[in-house]
């Protein structure tokens, strides 16, 4: 649910690559490592690096620095059509801190959610020869972070997930993706983004239409898919860890309204866990069992049903760490659902007692999500405010027309106007979060 971006009015510099690269701005990825850790051999550091989602690069032409894209708008010239376009296009370098406010001490990473104009980033780790993202496949092992929400209030959300996103973001496949993972293009997730500039090496200009709120987007007739494992989707008043899954594999575009939406190639609800909607409230926030005011850690267990690699995925188990103390995921208070941990058979019921389809069963549940693992997923991080639903799915009552006092309308404690991004931004620009310490490893092997 966190494909809505906000894009930033960039100021005119030098050069770029659009799906081909520019170069007016130098690319510095920041960066940031991560730790392989094993059971009895400690942890190993692996230095790596972040990049930049495309949709917020500088996009100019080959030739000079003319725009290619401004606010909601093609450049009708450089861009007559999708295939020219990519051609003519370039995509360039960023200035991370300066423009984004994305800044890195190697192993943190802070992320800012408005800087001059720009709303909001989202990057993807990248390998050591900065060529292709680094794939996860985290079925029997747990992935473990640090983070700090303290200064994210409510209607943001920092979010720590993974997509089936192309590991070199398509060059290889489409001849006219000349930028590749470098410059952070081949997003897709479970709500089939149409805001994408390009999908599959064609600028998405076809049907593109100005969004209503946001005056940096825009959709266009064709969407991103893939699968989705959000790990953590959270602000200082609440958290979910939600996977979401599609019923194909890999990247793949879709270009009706049937197949982008909520009956088509992805679920795009998901199966969440989320404490306060759970009926939890006094286990996630400032002053609570795990304390929001302060950093702490959160692991995140992905267990196969026979406890090996290659098993089905059958569960998702939450920890979280803060000063020593770890802290088993809380258990859900609603009628009928049971246990502290996403298993299809939670799924199950929780769909049941809150009245919602279970779409997450329908596109396969949990092996679909582990399988996906299996084929390789990106890491992704980013800060965003909600232009869609203003976040109320996440720390406030939703749907807006429900009575709150049906089970899992309500969602945290932020009130239901709380969120909406005009406000938020001109209130709340300097909010930030910050990532660090990330881990990965077999089960038990990351945290004590
Ligand atoms: C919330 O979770 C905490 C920690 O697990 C627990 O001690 C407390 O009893 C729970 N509260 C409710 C209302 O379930």
């Amino acid at each position: 649910m966190h494909s809505f971006i906000a894009l930033a009015a960039l100021s005119l510099g030098a050069g770029v690559l659009g799906q081909q690269v520019g170069t007016l701005t130098t690319e510095t990825h920041p960066a940031m490592s991560i730790s392989r850790c094993t059971k009895t051999g400690g942890c190993t550091t692996e230095d790596h690096t972040v990049t930049l989602d495309a949709n917020w690069r500088w996009l100019h032409s080959t030739a000079d620095s003319t725009n290619c894209y401004t606010g909601q708008t093609w450049d009708a010239t450089l861009c007559p059509d999708p295939a020219t376009c990519a051609q003519n296009c370039a995509l360039d370098g960023a200035d991370y801190a300066g423009t984004y406010g994305i800044t890195s001490t190697g192993e943190a990473l802070t992320m800012t959610l408005k800087t001059g104009s720009n709303v909001g980033s989202r990057v993807y780790l990248l390998g050591p020869k900065q060529e292709n993202y680094v794939m996860f496949n985290l079925k029997n092992k747990e992935f473990t972070f640090d983070v700090d929400v303290s200064n994210l209030p409510c209607g943001l959300n920092g979010a720590v997930y993974f997509v089936e996103m192309d590991r070199d973001g398509g060059k290889s496949e489409f001849a006219d993706n000349k930028a590749g993972a470098p410059y952070g293009t081949g997003y897709c997730d479970s709500q089939c983004p149409k805001d994408i500039k390009f999908i599959n090496g064609k600028a998405n200009i076809d049907g593109w239409t100005p969004s209503t709120g946001n005056t940096n987007t825009g959709t266009g007739d064709t969407g991103s898919c893939c699968n989705e494992m959000d790990i953590w989707e959270a602000n200082k008043i609440s958290a979910a860890v939600t996977p979401h899954v599609c019923n194909k594999a890999g990247q793949t575009a879709c270009t009706t309204d049937t197949a982008c939406g909520a009956a088509g190639v992805c679920d795009r609800a998901g199966c969440d866990f989320n404490s306060y909607r759970m009926g939890n409230e006094s286990f996630y926030g400032a002053g609570k069992t795990v304390n929001t005011n302060t950093k702490f850690t959160i692991v995140t267990q992905f267990i196969t049903k026979d406890g090996t690699d290659t098993g089905d995925l059958s569960e998702i188990r939450r920890i979280y760490v803060q000063d020593g103390v770890v802290i088993q995921n809380s258990k859900s208070d609603i009628a009928d659902v049971s246990g502290n941990s996403i298993t299809d058979d939670f799924c199950a019921a929780q769909k049941t007692a809150f009245g919602d389809d279970n779409t997450f069963a329908a596109r396969g549940g949990l092996a679909a999500m582990g399988d996906a693992f299996e084929r390789g997923m990106v890491l992704v991080m980013s800060i965003w405010d909600d232009y869609a639903a203003e976040m109320r799915w996440l720390d406030a009552p939703y749907p807006a027309d429900a009575a709150t006092t049906k089970p899992g309308v309500v969602r945290g404690t932020c009130a239901a106007d709380s969120g909406v991004p005009a406000t938020v931004e001109s209130q709340n620009g300097a909010a930030s979060v910050t990532y660090s310490n990330i881990k990965v490893g077999p089960i038990g092997s990351t945290y004590s």
